[in-house]
């Protein structure tokens, strides 16, 4: 990717700002030491090894190696490009960017996702201040409060109203100067069948969508009467997807720190039912079903501690049986899942009023595990006859079957045999059965190959050859001590270099780490490939004290390394030429010209 954003600019973007800051608006770092510690967002894991240094700017994972600066975080947790990155931190800290570098392309790219979020601001607030101040937002102010709703909740969720009509939105766009395409883009209008626009939301309680970062990312409207649909919610956009957005996670994230616990419930009034009672530690999925993405945001933002997810049904099927399939997940989140099941009737609003939290605590206090709970619901709709059993083990056995750690696997198996009065041998046949069957285990959404490693990715690090390693070692030692460089450079020990790619990362630690500005985590906007930049990031966050004197010695050792390849070449070469391996001969001599090649 081309840098059109200058340096000077990037460089007063990444002094500007702090990366400990930025990662934790998403992930729960702890401070160890003199790093910050978390989860990792980008695989599953039980203790952090996901570490952000503030010194340095950078963050590395020992765990699945990702690791990178500001921008590539971003990059990877928000989906977003280069450009994207760079202006969602220019913004978070007031910088404008001067668009006048960046080619029509990246303009065009970086910037769209900052018009769609600002224009979703504006739009949030138009339609807030109808609600708060308009003549014609009075009957919306009407049904909220006979919903029961404070005024302190409707305004620190952002809620508005748009009146009846087809134009209240578009004429605001319009005197605003905002292009009707870009509106369309945001989801808030939508095209005519001949010409023109109109828009989406009419006459609708308006409740703004907002990530955990506090951007207002889509909409969802309710009607205020039976009409349908009764809720009506932005398309996906560039800056919307469903099935990561979680609603109230911004105002909810502190609370689910401190508490340790999350309420996941189903609908907007239950959220800010839940709020207004004091459950401020709440979330809602708002109709999609909950997903592993899902969960492992909210575990990342819930932190490295105990916690524990409550899933809150109105004895609703649907939602039931999509959790069966989150099992597994919560699990390699770790994080407990437990499920509180509203008496049939009630939905956590209808709930909270009649009966007030105290009674939703003690409802929370008594909630089976998610794993019990199953079973519970399944023997409970087939029956413990003969085929009752086999048929709750039927639906039960694949959920198992998902179910990585082996320790848990079998402790949940034997809760099942024992639930069903069944031999632990014939369900563990069945769980087999089900795991051994391709499609049950290889594609789960959300799991990588790079997920699955258990040790940092094998970079050419891992590669055994003493000259690959002393390779290594130069890079880090250029990076971990940049006074060195010069002798690297003197020493031309970049160009006796087998490995092409530690080769060009060496040349760009010495060209970048010369200039002043561009800092360690500068240099790594220059590295576009991902393996490249873990091995920069791994190197970035050891701290090896490297004297005069080791370095010295390491540069020897491997000035060393290469003569006695070379001679051992030479001396191939001439075993070679005695005993007439034409054939060897021309493979080693053109290796030699390599070697040769490479000096100059
Ligand atoms: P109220 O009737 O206002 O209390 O809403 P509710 O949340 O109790 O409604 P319900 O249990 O029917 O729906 C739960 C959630 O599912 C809602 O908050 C919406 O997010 C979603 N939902 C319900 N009905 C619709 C619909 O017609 N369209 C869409 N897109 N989503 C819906
Ligand atoms: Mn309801």
């Amino acid at each position: 990717m081309a840098l059109h954003i200058s340096d000077d600019m990037l460089a007063e973007i990444r002094n500007a700002a702090d990366i400990v800051e930025m990662i934790s608006a998403r992930v729960y770092l702890k401070k160890a030491g003199k790093d910050f510690v978390g989860l990792c967002p980008f695989h599953s894991e039980k203790t952090p090894s996901f570490t952000v240094s503030q010194g340095k700017q950078i963050f590395y994972c020992f765990g699945c190696g990702a690791g990178g600066n500001i921008f590539n975080f971003l990059m990877r947790y928000d989906g977003v490009s280069f450009p994207e990155a760079v202006q969602a931190v220019a913004r978070h800290y007031g910088i404008s960017l001067p668009e006048k570098n960046m080619s029509p392309e990246q303009k065009k790219q970086a910037s769209e996702r900052e018009h769609l979020l600002a224009l979703n601001h504006r739009v949030m607030q138009f339609y807030k201040n109808i609600l708060l101040k308009d003549s014609r937002g009075q009957g919306a102010r009407q049904y909220l409060k006979q919903r029961g709703m404070d005024r302190q909740i409707i305004e620190r969720f952002n809620l508005g109203y748009v009146p009846e009509g087809w134009d209240n939105l578009i004429r605001f766009l319009r005197k605003s100067r905002v292009s009707m395409e870009m509106a369309e883009k945001a989801g808030l209008i939508a095209p005519k069948k001949q010409k023109g626009y109109y828009d989406r939301f009419r006459n609708r309680i308006i409740f703004p969508i907002v990530d955990i970062s506090g951007q207002v990312i889509a909409f969802g409207g309710r009607v205020m009467d039976d009409s349908k649909p009764k809720y009506l919610n932005s398309p996906e956009t560039p800056v919307y997807h469903k099935g990561r957005t979680l609603y109230g996670i911004h105002e909810a994230r502190e609370q689910c720190r401190s508490r340790g616990c999350v309420f996941i419930v189903e609908g907007y009034f239950d959220l800010l039912v839940m709020h207004q009672h004091g459950l401020k530690n709440t979330v809602a999925t708002l109709g999609t079903a909950l997903t592993r993405d899902h969960i492992r945001r909210l575990s990342r933002a819930a932190g490295s501690g105990d916690k524990k997810a409550y899933l809150v049904f109105d004895s609703d099927e649907a939602g039931i049986n999509a959790a069966k399939r989150t099992i597994g997940a919560f699990l390699e989140e770790s994080m407990e899942a437990a499920v509180v099941l509203l008496p049939e009737g009630h939905d956590p609003d209808s709930y909270l009023f009649e009966h007030g939290p105290e009674a939703f605590d003690r409802l929370a206090q008594g909630a089976p595990s998610l794993f019990e709970f199953l079973i519970e619901n399944t023997i409970a709709a087939h029956g413990k006859s003969v085929e009752g059993k086999v048929r709750v083990m039927g639906e039960i056995a694949p959920v198992l079957a998902e179910i990585s750690d082996p320790v848990a696997r079998s402790l949940y198996t034997r809760h099942l045999t024992e639930s069903l009065g069944v031999d632990e041998s014939a369900v563990l046949e069945k769980v087999r059965e089900t795991r051994d069957k391709p499609s049950a285990r290889s594609k789960r959404p959300g799991e990588s190959k790079l997920s699955e490693g258990k040790g940092p990715e094998k970079g050419p690090a891992a590669r055994e050859p003493l000259q690959d390693r002393l390779e290594v070692q130069v890079v880090a030692m250029m990076i971990q001590n940049p006074e060195s460089i010069a002798e690297v450079e003197e020493r031309n020990i970049l160009d006796y270099f087998e490995d092409p790619g530690l080769q060009a990362l060496g040349k760009l630690v010495s060209r970048q780490l010369k200039q002043e500005q561009a800092g360690v985590s500068g240099m790594l906007n220059h590295v576009e490939d991902e393996q490249q930049r873990r091995l920069l990031a791994s190197f970035m966050m050891e701290d090896a004290c490297w004297g005069r004197e080791s370095c010295a010695l390491l540069l020897s050792q491997f000035v060393q390394c290469k003569q006695r390849r070379k001679n051992d070449l030479l001396e191939q070469i001439r075993a070679a030429e005695q005993s007439n391996d034409n054939e060897l001969l021309t493979k080693l001599l053109s290796k030699k010209q390599k070697q040769a090649a490479g000096r100059r």
